[in-house]
């Protein structure tokens, strides 16, 4: 086990030091002066299962260091050591107050005292599983997937890592331990957006979640109507990554029907469009309920128009699973025109895989044989009515009714994320097409967007 001591005072190294040594045999305690010196060791070797900061540092403010090092490794036992003056001014108590495992010990040292505070703490951190938790693995076994997908289960038949570099990982959850909500919120808070899992257990996790989810759909009461669409994003998490990493198979040709039947089932609790968009739970706005959104709107606007034929309003909803599954980045999936300055800074090739996007998720559009011309929708969806839009920058004359729709529904959400969501947003959104769209294919599909939304 190994201790990371920071403090500038090289005395208490020689106290601290020779305390372990009488008391805890086998631990190392490593000790460093500043705050970027702890950080670049805990970077090099994150293995340390408790941490102790002497509040007095000159250069650094205890509290940041904590943070910064949470951030980087993960919360693990902490304590801050200092007078009881030092520990008032320089602890903050939101982050004293957020981690169950962080300490205080007040000076002066009693060695029996200090020495029963460290044990209590390692006990923490043996129970936890602290130690040795990061590991080097081969980055070519591992693949990513989504925080997110992780609310779906309270415990997983494998371990699961968080990259720190590209070869060292550290394990974020252990196989066949139960964890709880909080801690995939933990991780979120720190920013992180992966976890990493062994490539075979990979395609496990993907189809153990879409049984899940499908037994989800089965038991949702009618009245659950928030239930239904939480599930369609938890759905479309798990069909994005399965078309990414594996591609499609049968398995998510039944889920994806299954799903087309759910949007059409929401679609029916609703009584009104405004009702839909202002009851949706958009809580990060990402391509999973972007893609919802796309979907329960577009085959709205469908249903209003009159086209009563199943296979039909099954296409706009396949082209909201698909059209932007291959984004490289999230940020990007609010670009709607090709000088946008998100593409600025970026590679020559990031850029034209991006405008290329469209004509990629067309083509696994031709999988569903069920659902012909989706891959018209889905190339065309960054289109415009003036022209100005991408990859081929052909105009309303050449757009079909269906695909102006399509096109219109995703506008819509872009706008609906870029802001936010109320009555007023909504209305102004609609002020703000009325130039644009207006015209062609567009007018009726947005005649009936304004009167729907028109209605309480
Ligand atoms: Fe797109």
């Amino acid at each position: 086990m190994k201790v990371l001591f920071i403090c500038d005072n090289k005395e208490e190294w020689n106290l601290l030091t020779n305390l372990f040594h009488a008391h805890f045999t086998g631990v190392d305690l490593v000790c460093v002066l500043k705050g970027q010196e702890a950080l670049d060791t805990i970077m090099f070797d994150a293995n340390f299962s408790m941490i102790l900061i002497e509040c007095g540092l000159k250069e650094n403010d205890p509290t940041d260091l904590a943070e910064d090092i949470f951030e980087t490794i993960g919360p693990r036992p902490l304590i801050f050591i200092g007078t009881q003056a030092m520990i008032k001014d320089r602890v903050r108590d939101d982050f004293y107050n957020e981690y169950e495992n962080v300490g205080l010990y007040q000076k002066p040292y009693e060695p029996q005292e200090f020495v029963g505070v460290i044990k209590e703490a390692m006990e923490w951190s043996k129970q936890h599983e602290f130690e040795n938790a990061v590991v080097e693995l081969n980055p070519d076994d591992f693949l990513p997937l989504k925080l997110r997908n992780f609310y779906l289960y309270d415990q997983v038949p494998f371990d699961v890592y968080i990259e720190l570099t590209k070869t060292k990982y550290l394990k974020a959850i252990s196989a066949n331990k139960k964890y709880p909500q909080s801690t995939i919120q933990d991780f979120r808070k720190r920013n992180i957006r992966y976890l990493y899992l062994e490539k075979n257990e990979h395609l496990n996790f993907l189809e153990n979640s879409i049984k899940k989810i499908s037994q989800s759909f089965h038991q949702i009461k009618s009245d659950d109507r928030n239930r239904r669409m939480q599930t369609l994003v938890a759905a479309t998490l798990v069909i994005h990554q399965y078309l990414r990493d594996v591609g499609v198979s049968d398995t998510l040709k039944d889920f994806v029907d299954l799903y087309i039947a759910q949007v059409g089932k929401t679609l029916k609790e609703h009584t009104s469009l405004n009702e839909l968009l202002l009851n949706f739970p958009l809580e990060q706005a990402d391509l999973a309920e972007q893609a919802v959104l796309k979907a329960l709107l577009s085959e709205f606007l469908v249903r209003s128009l009159g086209w009563r034929s199943d296979s039909t309003r099954a296409k706009t909803t396949l082209a909201s699973l698909l059209h932007d599954t291959f984004i490289e980045r999230e940020e990007w999936s609010v670009i709607t025109y090709k000088d946008h300055p998100h593409l600025d800074d970026i590679t020559k090739e990031e850029r034209e895989n991006f405008l290329a996007h469209p004509l990629k998720a067309a083509e696994t559009a031709h999988f569903f044989t069920q659902y012909p011309d989706v891959d018209f929708i889905i190339e065309q969806h960054h289109e415009q009515p003036d022209g100005t839009g991408f990859p081929r920058g052909i105009n309303a004359g050449k757009i079909t009714k269906l695909s102006a729709i399509f096109i219109l529904a995703n506008n819509f959400v872009i706008q609906m994320v870029i802001n936010g969501v109320t009555s007023s947003s909504l209305q102004n959104i609609c002020q703000s097409f009325q130039g644009l769209y207006n015209v062609g294919n567009f007018k009726e599909p947005f005649g009936e967007l304004i009167k729907e939304l028109k209605r309480k």
